[in-house]
């Protein structure tokens, strides 16, 4: 399973993407809006830093917005693929600019008929939100298994993005089911580093190691 992070924040980038953890990116309005200096240039610097895919998201809503928006996200980089979002324009959106070689997510989406209808009209991903559904007493883990067996029983050549990622268990979950890709918050992603157990381990080896010996770090030279 490949794993994104859900990020426009260049340090959470840079850091991640050193640990060799950051298959791809997934921006959007909200997480660049979170962060100072100018969208476009904090864009530009993500599809510089990271090799894989980057999503980077269309603000219009009409077919030819998106299209002019799509081609124009297109030139940050080989590795761009437009973010469209699931409306009827947007299909239009995905189709065209698939006829173009731009590879597009479909954003958005919140049930498998949204999924088999993008995977439809061409996308590369869709991106299912989880967290939105759970939030409102739906499971969208089911809306995963769904799209993921759908997927498998037609071939479609999409990929399924779990969205909207809350929590480590969440992760689980869309690996247990087959899920392509998920795409992290930085702090889910550090929550998965973590383990308290790693943590009372270590500081009992440091401290079994004081014990035993004068230097509080391992001697550096090659013992013979
Ligand atoms: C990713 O493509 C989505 O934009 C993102 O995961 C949405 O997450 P949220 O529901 O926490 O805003």
């Amino acid at each position: 399973m490949k794993i994104f992070l859900d990020s426009a924040n260049l340090e959470s980038i840079k850091k991640y993407n050193d640990m060799g953890l950051v298959d791809g990116i997934t921006t959007n309005p909200t997480l660049l809006s979170k962060e100072k200096g100018d969208p476009e240039e904090i864009m530009g610097e993500i599809v510089r830093i990271v090799k894989g895919p980057i999503s980077l998201e269309v603000i219009s809503t009409d077919f030819m917005g998106m299209m002019a928006e799509g081609r124009r996200l297109a030139k940050f980089g080989k590795n761009v693929v437009v973010k469209i979002p699931m409306t009827a324009d947007g299909l239009k959106a995905v189709r065209a600019l698939r006829d173009e070689q731009i590879r597009t997510n479909v954003t958005l989406i919140f049930s498998a008929n949204q999924a088999l209808l993008a995977a439809k009209a061409g996308a590369s991903y869709v991106s299912p939100f989880i967290g939105r559904l759970d939030d409102i007493g739906e499971i969208g883990m089911d809306v995963v298994g769904d799209i993921v067996k759908i997927f498998q029983n037609y071939k479609f050549d999409c990929q399924v993005l779990v969205a909207s990622i809350r929590h480590p268990l969440h992760v689980i979950d869309a690996a247990k089911l087959g899920a392509d890709v998920v795409t992290l918050p930085p702090d889910v992603l550090a929550k998965m580093i973590a383990h308290p157990l790693t943590d009372i381990g270590l500081a009992r080896f440091l401290d079994d190691w004081k014990k035993i010996s004068r230097s509080p770090s391992p001697k550096l030279t090659v013992p013979r």
